[in-house]
Formats: structure tokens, C-alpha cells, sequence
């Protein structure tokens, strides 16, 4: 948090020439899985492309989460389903050390192509749907903390939730 390229707009993948993500979205999952994350985007490994990955079977930071599905997601629009919106906690690795409480679509479908070019359109709800709406922020240059309705519910992990 605090570098000018977490706070940009980042450029869309050109899909009709072909491209290779392959280093970047190996560099994204080693990352991801180093610090036990739920998702990453791209910005937050200094690369300024709409490229997001996410997905876990379980996760230590978030055991309260269901699976979600190991994604690539090359250019992601997302369309909420609903007004309706609800609270959840959410940490991110650009924040390390802080959780925040951020109010979210419960039910969205997003769209976009995996890594091979394939069209990925999902309708999900609740964690799944936290998670996309998170990653997707960062390439708009918004970092969860910008989002918490009240700040006194923004503070360290290890106040916030001694058991992790
Ligand atoms: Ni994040």
C-alpha cells in the first residue's frame, strides 16, 4: 500500500493477438501461495495488466471460506446480480498485518477468458463473489481499506483475530 501503481487503472490484455501470461501467472500462484492468499492481481507483483488469479480448497486465513475454484481471470468485467450487499472481513497481501470490513455484492456473475483464452462466465455468491470483487478492484486502483464503511472496524490481525 502507498505505491502509485496500486492506485492505477490497469491496462486490458489485447486477446485477439495472442498472449503468453504464462511467467506472470506462475509468478502470481507462487506468490498467492507463499503468503497463503486468497486471490491476487496483478498490480500487486508491479505488472499493471487486468490479469487476476484466485482460488483454494481451504484457506488458513480465512477458514470460515468454502472452496473456490483455482481461477485465471485474463480482463474481468463483473456485473452485480443484487442491491443487496453484506459485510465481511477481508485482509490483502499489498495491507499486510490488517483485516477490514467491507461491504460487498452477495451475488455477482463475472466474466473474462483463462490464461488459454477460454471464456469464463460465473454466476456465484458469498465468499467466491467477495474474492472476485476484491481482486478486480486492485485494477481499478482501489485497495479494500478505501471501501470500509466505518474505520473502526479496520485494524491488525493478530488484535482483530488472535487465532489465526
Ligand atoms: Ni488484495
Amino acid at each position: 500500500m502507498g505505491d502509485p501503481l496500486l492506485y492505477r487503472r490497469a491496462e486490458p490484455v489485447d486477446i485477439s493477438a495472442g498472449f503468453d501470461l504464462d511467467s506472470l501467472i506462475e509468478d502470481m500462484f507462487d506468490t498467492m501461495a507463499a503468503r497463503n492468499g486468497a486471490g491476487l492481481a496483478a498490480p500487486q507483483i508491479g505488472v499493471s495488466k487486468r490479469v487476476v488469479v484466485f482460488g483454494f480448497q481451504s484457506n488458513p486465513r480465512y477458514p470460515e471460506a468454502g472452496s473456490v475454484p483455482t481461477t485465471v481471470l485474463v480482463n474481468p468485467e463483473i456485473e452485480p446480480l443484487t442491491d443487496r450487499t453484506e459485510e465481511g472481513w477481508e485482509g490483502c497481501l499489498s495491507v499486510p498485518g490488517m483485516r477490514g470490513l467491507v461491504p460487498r455484492y452477495r451475488q455477482i456473475r463475472y466474466r473474462g477468458h483463462d490464461q488459454k483464452g477460454e471464456r469464463i462466465d460465473r454466476t456465484v455468491d458469498g465468499f467466491h463473489a467477495r474474492v472476485v470483487q476484491h481482486e478486480c478492484d486492485h485494477l481499478d486502483g482501489i485497495l479494500y481499506p478505501m471501501r470500509i464503511a466505518d474505520l473502526h472496524n479496520f485494524g491488525y490481525e493478530e488484535v482483530l483475530f488472535p487465532q489465526l
